[in-house]
């Protein structure tokens, strides 16, 4: 038998315990040794019974993600869970930790089900792209119902025992030992004679129309399509014998691991917990973090202070007078009222943040022995330079000075202070104490641990740290900035913003660029296009104005209730703002420019463009250390669809060679935008693609 599977027995009871850490993944050997297991239980005279149970952190986490994409091995998953199912012997599951995808699968599987209060279980497969594909479509309607089922299935959250037991996949909830517990559980079942009781055998569940929730669960996926094929599969556990409900599951699964999305999918999963994990950091131990500081609470200051708050740290922030104190303490308190609302604090909680974790003062005195200080001021040099001078003469020797500059050179900011290596970017997203990314910039002097501390501290707030190195807006607005400018380029030429946001959302963003410049505010790139006009623009540079007008008229977006789009009757109703189109077709007059129609393809393929080639380019010069750095900051923070995996698996997918040959043929018409990256023609000349780059680091 299988080292991943211990073998003991308790009476007529046999024990297959499961041991593959970290999480107990379905793979190759574990599936051999339940094999084994349940042959050589079922051979061992007197046994009556088979408990199965996960060492370590859960049950099962679900089957081997890392064996996806190859060679099917033996035994398969739904065989084993078959071969369970129907083992003349009484099967029990006893759950801890995750029973995930495969692994609670294989607790449908067995006829009764124990758990410790703390287990939960889920189906995530779409989130990789796929299905339940191992009797879980079938066997899970079956015990919860189809509509439960679909919603669990489709949205891929786990749910708490307590949950579990309410929607019959958990038959009893005992806190204690899983071990000791489900042994006694299942010594129980034996003494009352309980009987065998197969999902299998139990009577299909009700129906639902079909197509209506095909159609519903294709929308809500935006693009992904994985969860519209769990309404067909749970269909046929309705329609067809189980057997055949079965064979349907199968062959939808391997349809779908034939795909694209799956690809991208699991690329994410995998980048996800990779991104945090840089080589030059292994062995570095971060410094203290225990109090923090914001300098400035405005949205930003205040979003990332809600964040700190949530996640158990002191936070002091400083604001210039007590007006400006209040609106901060207003700010932070409205976010963390929210965060009570949604059930992520309780009341208590939120008391002692709100009187005892947070200060806010008007001194920089008051901020002499912190660990860590962000300054989240106005987006202008001399005004940051002024504030790292006095945190520098205040602080004591070791406090991390960070900036959170969108876009404005951390190396220039560091020179202004004595202590250069202590000095970082750690550039969040608004709203800071809602979205995930965090870029971790480090700049030329930055010190090893001082770059550990700032992805410790993305740790502790639960966010996904990118490290980036300086250059202007970093890895995520660098990029941002030229597909915008294509995005432009096309209006000038004649798509409008409308038909532009269109093609996006329907490749899968959740918002098209011009309703997220809405969103952010236009006063925002408009003060970086100032900014970029006054450092002097080269004259090659095809640049659009109209939008500059729009914020002269006072429109800056959702704030001001309009922008590109009107939002005069809310923010969810958006409408095209009649102003927009005139002003874009006075600057084409102005510019000679003849419009052409744009086709949805057209608009994709050259917005995606200019993003890869930026990336190249981003990628090229060790601004981002590998390409799925980049994958990862756009999937978190500009809401890339992650069944793309982000732009540069994106670019892998669908072929760097053509990519390169339309970067090409549209710098016929624009050289000077369209400058390859030489990283891309290097990956094409050599037939790799940019996943190569990541195996390699
Ligand atoms: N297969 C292979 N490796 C896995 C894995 C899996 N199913 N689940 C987790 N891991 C690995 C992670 O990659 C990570 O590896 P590194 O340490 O090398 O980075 C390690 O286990 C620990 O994982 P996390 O860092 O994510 O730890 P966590 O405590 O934050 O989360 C978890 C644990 C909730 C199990 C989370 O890892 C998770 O959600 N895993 C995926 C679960 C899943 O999707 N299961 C369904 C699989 S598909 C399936 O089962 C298909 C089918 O129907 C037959």
């Amino acid at each position: 038998m299988s080292d991943k599977i211990s073998y003991s027995c308790h009476g007529d009871i046999a024990i297959l315990t499961v041991q593959n850490p970290p999480v107990n993944a379905l793979s190759q050997p574990v599936r051999q040794g339940l094999w084994d297991g349940m042959d050589r239980a079922e051979a061992e005279q007197g046994i009556r019974a088979i408990m199965i149970v996960g060492e370590g952190r859960a049950f099962f986490a679900g089957a081997d993600i890392t064996e996806f994409g190859k060679p099917p091995l033996k035994p398969h998953l739904p065989d084993l869970i078959n071969r369970i199912e129907s083992s003349p012997l009484l099967i029990v599951a006893s759950m801890h930790g995750v029973s995930l995808g495969g692994g609670l699968e294989v607790a449908l599987g067995c006829h009764y089900r124990i758990a410790v209060p703390t287990a939960c279980v889920g189906l995530p497969e779409v989130h990789l792209g796929l299905l339940p594909g191992a009797g879980g479509t079938q066997r899970l309607p079956r015990l919860a119902g189809v509509i439960a089922a679909l919603e669990l299935m489709t949205t891929g959250r786990h749910v708490d025992a307590e949950e579990g037991h309410k929607l019959g996949i958990i038959d009893k909830i005992q806190d204690g030992d899983p071990n000791l517990n489900g042994i006694a559980y299942t010594q129980k079942l034996l003494d009352q004679n309980t009987p065998r009781r197969p999902v299998s055998d139990m009577p299909a569940p009700e129906k639902i129309n079909w197509d209506e929730a095909f159609e519903k669960a294709l929308k809500s996926g935006r693009g992904q399509i994985s969860p519209a094929w769990c309404v067909r599969a749970v269909q046929a556990s309705v329609e067809k014998p189980f057997e055949e409900g079965l064979e349907a599951e199968r062959q939808i699964f391997y349809d779908l691991m034939q795909t694209e999305q799956r690809q991208g999918m699991i690329h994410a999963f995998f980048s996800q917990r990779a991104v945090s994990n840089l080589p030059e950091l292994k062995g570095i131990t971060p410094r203290p973090l225990k109090n923090i500081a914001l300098i400035g609470g405005g949205t930003m200051g205040a979003g990332i202070a809600t964040s700190a708050l949530l996640s158990g740290l002191n936070v002091t922030v400083l604001e210039m007078n007590k007006h400006a104190t209040q609106a901060a303490f207003d700010r932070i308190e409205n976010n963390l009222s929210g965060a009570k609302k949604r059930g992520k604090i309780d009341s208590q909680q939120y008391e002692k943040i709100v009187n005892h974790s947070l200060k806010l003062v008007t001194d920089y005195g008051k901020l002499s022995d912190m660990d860590l200080v962000i300054e989240a001021v106005f987006e202008e040099m001399a005004v940051k330079k002024r504030v790292f001078e006095e945190l520098d003469r205040i602080c004591k020797p070791g406090t991390i000075l960070a900036s959170n500059t969108s876009y404005l050179d951390i190396n220039e900011i560091a020179a202004s202070t004595s202590r250069p290596a202590d000095v970082l970017g750690l550039h969040f997203f608004s709203p800071a104490h809602v979205m995930k990314l965090l870029e971790v910039v480090v700049a030329d002097a930055t010190a090893p641990d001082v770059a550990a501390t700032g992805f410790a501290l993305g740790k502790t707030l639960g966010k996904i740290s990118v490290r980036a190195g300086v250059c202007d807006g970093f890895i995520g607005n660098r990029i941002l900035s030229t597909y915008r400018a294509a995005a432009d380029h096309m209006i000038l030429d004649g798509a409008s913003p409308f038909e532009i946001d269109k093609a996006l959302e329907e490749f899968g963003f959740a918002m098209g660029p011009f309703a997220v410049a809405d969103l952010a505010g236009l006063d925002i790139s408009w003060a970086v296009r100032k900014r970029k006009e006054a450092e002097g623009l080269d004259p090659r540079t095809r640049d659009a104005c109209y939008a500059d007008k729009l914020c002269e008229d006072g429109h800056f977006g959702q704030k001001t209730g309009k922008g590109y789009y009107d939002y005069t009757a809310g923010a969810k109703s958006r409408l095209p703002n009649p102003d927009v189109m005139p002003l874009i077709e006075a600057e084409r007059q102005e510019k000679a420019i003849k419009p052409r129609k744009f086709g949805d393809t057209e608009i994709v393929r050259r917005y995606l463009a200019a993003m890869v080639n930026e990336a190249a380019k981003v990628v090229g010069e060790g601004i981002a250390r590998r390409p799925l750095d980049v994958d990862m900051t756009l999937l978190f923070g500009y809401g890339f669809p992650r069944h793309w995996g982000g732009p540069l698996k994106w670019a892998d997918i669908v072929g760097l060679e053509g990519l390169l040959r339309d970067i090409e043929c549209y710098a016929q018409e624009d050289p000077y935008f369209w400058q390859t990256a030489p990283l891309l023609k290097r990956l094409v000349a050599e037939g790799r693609v940019f996943d190569d780059l990541n195996k390699a680091n």
